[in-house]
């Protein structure tokens, strides 16, 4: 118990009111606390007497309110304070003071001054006492008694001795604060408050601060509140027991949470995966693909594709995709080809609008006859080895190649013929071939064989002022085709030497030939058609009415890169037959042959094509279905959803080894086709030479390139 300066001051003034001058109260709380200690000793004896009283005076009748005072008064449970006044001489006897504590305000101070030698009798001098009542001091006991006598006196008489006997209780009124208190304990004379976890302080009064202390033990978060804390977890944590946190798996507690994304949980949070090439979208809760070509990812062309993106390389330019799959290389061939050629030798295709490749004019004073002699060698069925003669109305002689055989169309004024003989000279050999005017008849011979005499009555050359005249045209007529008796595409894959015309010894035309290498043949030939990498040939009339095409193409490429075959329209490839080194699909590198719907795949067939050998590729189109074989090896049937078919019906143009000016991403394969080919449409095949159009560089029935043995 302890007593501070401020009560006992106030303590002090009150006395000083009662006792008037006579006395002066100093009193140390050091000598309060012991006289306390000593004054409640003495008092056990008394307390026993005043419940003898209190049994008798005020159980059994009601006290008034003066005897109430006495008995209560006598209570062990007041304090007495004593002091000395200083004067004490002027006073004759100590002052003790009498204080009554409990939880009461300190107008229910209680203050009697007893005489020291007289200790059994008070003096009170609390307002209740005095017959003043300016100075009145608010009755504590008197109104719990009448309390309890109004209650129990007419009931039970041992429940109002109960209920007297508690007057004097430190607890009651109770002095512990009413919500962290357990219990008050009456300590005669003062009280103790139990306090309830988390409160603190004489009366439980104070909140304790349990989150000031190690966290509270809380795992995460403490939060205090009043008479209690709160242990609570962070975001993506639940609370196991009041103060641990353990993660939650959002990814099997909270339903979709990444939405169509893969879910994985990570401590305190989660994360949403998407596929390469994916993004997760945090709103729809999906995976969105990645536009990659919005960055510079592809050296040239770029095409997003779900997941992913694939870079497209100008083959028409002679390149194409690099091993890093994005930058792009010049495509090199895989075989050397033999493009040797022979500076005496004249080749007859090299126009393919089928104008002469020479035109000679002979002229003469003395009239003679006609003589011709060259060697011959093709592979080409049909075509005009030369024209003499003069103009379209007058008298002319055409030597031509038509199925393989020699053919002479013949017009002297009035009278055409046309007559065929002899051997097949298409066969891919030299033949010595001769035209001459013998009489009135012209022998043809092949190797010196005789096949045709024709008699003729009339002149080749014309004779003008004075001159004999005549025009010689090799490998083409002076004049429109439709011209010719016989219809003869003019256009001629052929190889001549050792040509005299007209017994001439011609310079000139070696001449020419020997600096300009595009008239000269390839030393080495083989029958098909010859792409040299930078040309294509295209056909646009139709395959036939029906919805199934069958393309058979024999090849033997000289590099792995290259369009085969191809149908287009305005700027779709609706179907492709290539050769590429990579598979855009299976992202494989090998030599492959692909058939392709716009740039899908939808066939393809590994196969080691450069190695000299001819191989024998077949495809088979029908709607959205394909058939490839190579070598007689079925190829793989890409599953593609979604393709878009062919409708063959349409009308389409036909490109053979390479494609116009598409775009680049219409198809999987943009190069040219460098090598040989022949192709076969639905069983009948094409011959370059009837093209819409052919680059002069393709030769439509010779291919230099030999195996390497020849
Ligand atoms: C989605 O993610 C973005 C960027 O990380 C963020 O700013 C936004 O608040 C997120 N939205 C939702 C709905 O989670
Ligand atoms: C030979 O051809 C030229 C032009 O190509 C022509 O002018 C001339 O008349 C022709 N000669 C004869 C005899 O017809
Ligand atoms: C050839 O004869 C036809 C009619 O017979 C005529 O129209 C044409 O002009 C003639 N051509 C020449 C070059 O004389
Ligand atoms: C082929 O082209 C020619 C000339 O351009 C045209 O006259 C002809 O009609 C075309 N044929 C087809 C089948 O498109
Ligand atoms: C390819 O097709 C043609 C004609 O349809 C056929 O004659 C040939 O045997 C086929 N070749 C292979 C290797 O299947
Ligand atoms: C292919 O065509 C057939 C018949 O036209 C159709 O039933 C099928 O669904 C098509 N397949 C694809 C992948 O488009």
């Amino acid at each position: 118990m302890t007593l501070t300066p401020g009560e006992l001051l106030s303590g002090s003034m009150l006395i000083l009111l009662l006792v008037a001058s006579t006395s002066e109260l100093s009193l140390s709380p050091e000598e309060a606390n012991q006289f306390l200690r000593r004054h409640r000793r003495a008092n056990q004896v008394f307390e026993e007497t005043k419940q003898g009283h209190l049994e008798r005076e005020c159980v059994e009748e009601q006290c008034s309110k003066e005897e109430a005072r006495e008995v209560f008064e006598n209570d062990p449970e007041t304090i007495i304070l004593v002091g000395t006044t200083k004067r004490q001489e002027q006073c004759k006897y100590p002052v003790y003071l009498r204080y009554s504590k409990s939880a009461v305000p300190v107008t229910d101070l209680h203050i009697n001054i007893d005489s020291r030698e007289d200790p059994g009798r008070r003096i009170p001098v609390g307002g209740s006492r005095s017959e003043d009542p300016g100075r009145r001091i608010p009755d504590y006991f008197y109104p719990k008694y009448l309390a309890c006598w109004e209650k129990f006196a007419s009931k039970k008489k041992e429940d109002l001795v109960t209920c007297v006997h508690n007057i004097p209780d430190q607890c009651s009124p109770n002095p512990c604060h009413h919500i962290g208190t357990v219990r008050c304990e009456d300590k005669k004379g003062e009280f103790h408050c139990h306090c309830f976890t988390g409160w603190t302080g004489l009366r439980c009064e104070k909140d304790v601060d349990e989150c000031s202390k190690e966290n509270g033990n809380c795992d995460h978060e403490c939060r205090n509140s009043v008479g209690s804390y709160h242990c609570s977890c962070n975001k993506g944590y639940w609370r196991s027991d009041r103060h641990h946190c353990v993660d939650v798996d959002e990814c099997v507690d909270v339903l979709g949470v990444c939405g169509s994304a893969e879910c994985r949980n990570l401590i305190g949070s989660y994360e949403c995966l998407c596929g390469v090439g994916y993004v997760y979208n945090n709103e729809t809760k999906t995976c969105d693909d990645v536009d990659e070509c919005e960055s510079p990812v592809c050296e040239e062309q770029c095409v997003n594709t779900p997941g992913s993106f694939r870079c497209y390389c100008d083959g028409r330019q002679g390149k194409k995709l690099g091993p890093d799959l994005s930058s792009c290389e010049r495509i090199k061939p895989c075989l050397e080809l033999n493009m040797r050629r022979n500076a005496r030798s004249l080749y007859l295709g090299r126009m393919f609008s089928g104008v002469p490749v020479v035109k000679l004019r002979f002229r003469r004073l003395i009239q003679t006859g006609f003589t011709a002699e060259f060697d011959l060698r093709t592979y080409d069925t049909e075509g005009v080895i030369f024209f003499a003669g003069g103009h379209l109305n007058s008298s002319w002689i055409v030597l031509a190649i038509h199925h393989g055989k020699l053919e002479l169309q013949l017009k002297y004024g009035a009278v055409s013929r046309v007559t065929s003989s002899g051997p097949v000279v298409n066969d891919g050999q030299w033949h010595k071939i001769s035209v001459e005017e013998q009489g009135r008849s012209l022998v043809i011979k092949i190797d010196k064989e005789a096949v045709m005499k024709i008699a003729v009555n009339g002149d080749l050359f014309t004779l003008r002022k004075g001159i004999h005249e005549l025009n010689l045209t090799v490998g083409g007529v002076p004049f429109k085709e439709d011209g010719l008796l016989n219809k003869v595409n003019p256009r001629l894959d052929a190889c001549m030497k050792e040509w005299h015309w007209l017994t001439d010894e011609d310079t000139s035309i070696q001449e020419t030939i020997l600096h300009n290498e595009r008239m000269q043949c390839f030393s080495i030939e083989d029958h098909g058609s010859f792409f040299p990498g930078h040309g294509f040939a295209y056909f646009n009339h139709s395959h036939g009415d029906t919805q199934v095409l069958s393309v058979q193409l024999t090849v033997r490429p000289a590099s792995t890169s290259g369009v085969l075959f191809a149908l287009v329209r305005q700027d779709t490839v609706p179907l492709s037959i290539s050769i590429t080194d990579y598979h855009s699909g299976t992202k494989q590198w090998a030599e492959y042959i692909l058939v392709s719907f716009g740039n899908v795949i939808v066939a393809s067939a590994a196969v080691q094509l450069c190695d000299w050998e001819t191989h024998t590729v077949n495809v088979t189109v029908s709607g959205n279905s394909s058939r490839l074989e190579v070598d007689g090896q079925l190829g793989l049937t890409e599953s593609v959803e979604n393709v878009e078919p062919v409708d063959l019906l349409s009308s389409y143009s036909t490109f053979i080894g390479g494609l116009p000016d598409v775009s680049l991403v219409s198809t999987p394969v943009s190069a040219f086709f460098t090598g040989c080919l022949d192709v076969t449409v639905n069983g009948r095949q094409l011959d370059m030479d009837e093209a819409q159009h052919k680059h002069n560089d393709v030769r439509s029935h010779a291919c230099p390139l030999v195996g390497p043995h020849q």
